[in-house]
């Protein structure tokens, strides 16, 4: 329903504009928040459903006195939209966006769905969802929704319409969070008689599916969809991969469900209401967070939809990792391959950690910069202020429970007082990388679904290819085997297990078209089935490479592994090489060792193809992400590709970030080294932060330097 004032003023709008009969509806003016949106959104969660509206301004005025530019709120708040089933009651979120409004501070409403209330679960007990032991959940905690329940996605998308019917064209709403944190599943079922469908739509008849899972093997051999079981980690393939991918459009499902009813609430355009990355309509925006390297489904699948990727950025114990936190901003960057937002982080520490430490005194503006340095145009704080009572009530905050700040309020106005000073220089930049590496959700899974030597993680090896390469390129994109490669001079897929054939097609064309590919260890084994090649790897790539995997052995022992990029001492796994065409050369053998099959056999190749090249790594460079051969085949591979960096080596410790546009580039350091560093610059740059011109930097830990020049 709408409101008297909305009706007031669509109603106003409609009489301007009836002379010139024109078909769109005129927009309200948007709120000064919204009118001027800022380059960077300093934001917070805060749920006004908790407290007495009489306290929500003097949260508000802490808010606005710390530069919070935005807060989400509703996201949990279901009992509170929907007392009783059919009786919605918005008219508190409405009063909690005009009071966000009038201290300049604009909303992002996030949908309740994460949190069905009391009655709506003991009314509909199928939409509570059926655990992987059979045993339904219940009211009490959260997640505890069926995400393939008919009955829960009525219900979720009536409560979507309501809020998108009332908030869709509201001045102060500059977007929309679907949900929270995607992550529990149902195996009921409902989840079963979908999943049947599913495959049904994938296969077509079970003789193909039988074929393609090789179901022979142990007499798995099905007569009848409904013979198909669930498998989470011990079951064929083929099964296993198709369960994930039926996960994953599922939650796709489920989110465009709600997706769709508030986009069609949404806009006419409000003018000026979206950040950078935002849809192009400039209309509300749609997002949902997600969570870095969580692999639950695929999130290539889950974000396209969407207008907008976001995330939640935890550290959880100890304190922040810059390669493994910078590479899961990349990744989030890659979803939508723009700019994106920080939903959540932590104001110094978290609740849920085996050891809740605080990040270190200026630790937490470091990171929220280090979020910016990698894409983000906004970074918010979970959560204002501490719950009275419920399941975080040792989360840390921005104000405790007496209404005022704690110590990190001020580190965090800090942040939000640079954001203003920095965000015009920050207008309209982003990442640019010459070089990106591939990572796909099947082929993570499939690794660990058969790790063969449990001691290879995929993402400590992805992480260790990253850290090499991106101390010395700068920039890094991280984006899926499927999408364009051109704008790419280096690819490099670190155990890129599985491979479509639209995958295995574009790795094949991005080489021909001149671009530089590395595949590491176990790349190009399986294909779209989670079957092996019926070519030994890298499949179909192995001619191109002109040689191949003879064999792969877990190891148990060390094996030195000497040439091109030094001397390495390789663990965990090898694969023999070997080379069919004349011009594939060698660039790394491995040492003699009892093992015997690997004595002086080729550990690393690489073949020219015209402009390009194709480069094979047998051998583990990645067990020790510290190691000189790993740093020394990075740089091999960055002047084989011809990607020249802006800026040489870093003092330990110091990264650099860069954003940029036509115009113009910003050059983010920070250092996270105990010991204070000066950097040499090669050019003069403008100070951002503390003005006037410079040519050096010096920093003291966690201190942060915001330069820009004119675009070279
Ligand atoms: C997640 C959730 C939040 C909150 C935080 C606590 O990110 O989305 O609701 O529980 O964790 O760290």
């Amino acid at each position: 329903m709408n409101t008297p004032r909305t009706l007031i003023l669509s109603l106003a709008a409609a009489l301007l504009l009836a002379p010139a009969l024109t078909a769109q509806p005129a927009a309200p003016a948007p709120s000064p928040a919204a009118a001027n949106p800022p380059a960077l959104y300093l934001g917070t969660a805060w749920y006004p459903e908790q407290w007495p509206e009489s306290r929500w301004d003097a949260d508000l005025t802490l808010m606005e006195q710390a530069h919070v530019r935005f807060v989400r709120i509703g996201e949990f708040a279901w009992s509170r939209l929907e007392p009783s089933e059919g009786h919605y009651d918005l008219d508190w979120l409405d009063r909690a966006i005009r009071a966000a409004e009038r201290h300049h501070i604009a909303v992002v409403i996030g949908t309740p769905s994460a949190a069905p209330p009391a009655w709506l679960t003991t009314t509909y007990p199928e939409t509570l969802r059926i655990k992987e032991d059979g045993r339904r959940d219940e009211h009490g905690n959260r997640q505890q929704f069926n995400w393939a329940d008919p009955k829960y996605r009525e219900l979720t998308r009536d409560m979507a319409d309501q809020l998108a019917k009332r908030f869709g064209h509201d001045p102060n709403v500059i977007g929309w969070q679907i949900d929270n944190e995607y992550s529990d599943i149902s195996f009921g079922p409902i989840a079963r008689a979908q999943f049947d469908a599913w495959l049904k739509t994938r296969y077509g008849t079970l003789d193909n599916l039988n074929t393609r899972w090789t179901t022979a093997y142990w007499s798995e051999t099905y007569n009848d969809w409904s013979q198909i079981p669930i498998e989470t980690t011990d079951g064929n393939p083929g099964l296993l991969l198709s369960w994930k991918r039926f996960v994953s459009d599922t939650w796709r499902s489920y989110q465009k469900n709600q997706l769709d009813a508030i986009r069609a609430n949404t806009g006419p355009p409000t003018g000026g209401l979206c950040p950078v990355g935002c849809n192009a309509e400039k209309r509300q925006f749609i997002t949902t967070n997600m969570m870095g390297f969580y692999d639950g489904y695929d999130h290539y699948t889950v974000s396209q939809d969407l207008d907008m990727a976001s995330w939640d950025d935890y550290v959880g114990t100890g304190q922040l990792n810059p390669v493994s936190n910078g590479a899961a901003h990349d990744l989030t960057r890659g979803f939508l391959r723009k700019n994106f937002w920080v939903m959540e982080t932590q104001p110094g520490f978290v609740n849920w950690s085996p050891n809740n430490n605080s990040l270190d005194k200026g630790g937490v503006r470091a990171m929220a910069w280090l979020d910016v340095g990698h894409g983000a145009d906004a970074v918010s704080y979970w959560q204002w202020r501490s719950d009275l009572n419920g399941q975080e009530e040792y989360h840390g905050t921005l104000v405790g429970t007496d209404g005022t700040p704690v110590p990190l309020y001020a580190e965090v106005a800090r942040i939000g007082a640079e954001f203003a000073k920095a965000g015009p220089a920050l207008e309209g930049t982003t990442v640019k990388s010459d070089v990106a590496i591939l990572h796909s959700y099947d082929a993570y899974w499939a690794i660990n679904w058969q790790r063969h030597n449990n001691a290879f993680d995929p993402l400590a090896n992805l992480f260790a290819y990253y850290g090499a390469l991106r101390a010395q390129a700068h920039s890094i994109d991280i984006v899926n085997p499927s999408v364009s490669l051109a704008q790419y001079k280096l690819v490099v897929a670190p155990a890129l297990n599985l491979l479509t054939d639209q995958q295995a097609q574009n790795l094949i064309d991005y080489v021909h078209n001149g671009g530089h590919l590395v595949l590491t260890q176990r790349s190009a084994m399986k294909n779209e089935d989670n079957g092996l090649f019926t070519e030994r790897q890298p499949g179909p790539l192995a001619s191109l490479l002109g040689g191949r995997v003879e064999q792969y052995y877990a190891l148990d022992t060390t094996i030195p592994v000497i040439g091109t990029w030094g001397t390495e001492p390789t663990k965990i796994w090898a694969e023999l090489l070997s080379t069919s065409s004349p011009d594939t050369k060698v660039l790394m053998r491995y040492g003699k060792t009892p093992l015997g099959w690997l004595d002086d056999q080729p550990a690393a190749i690489t073949r020219k193809v015209g402009k390009g090249s194709i480069t094979y790594i047998g051998a583990d460079l990645a067990s020790d992400p510290e190691s000189p051969t790993l740093a020394a085949a990075a740089k091999w591979m960055l002047a084989d590709a011809n990607v020249h960096p802006e800026f040489g080596a870093l003092p330990p410790g110091v990264d650099l970030y860069i954003r940029k546009n036509a115009s113009h580039e910003v050059w983010i350091f920070i250092n996270f080294a105990e010991a204070p560093q000066t950097v040499a610059l090669p050019t003069a740059f403008e100070n951002v932060l503390a003005g006037g011109q410079t040519h050096s930097v010096s920093l003291k830990r966690f201190d942060v330097v915001i330069l820009q020049r004119p675009t070279p």
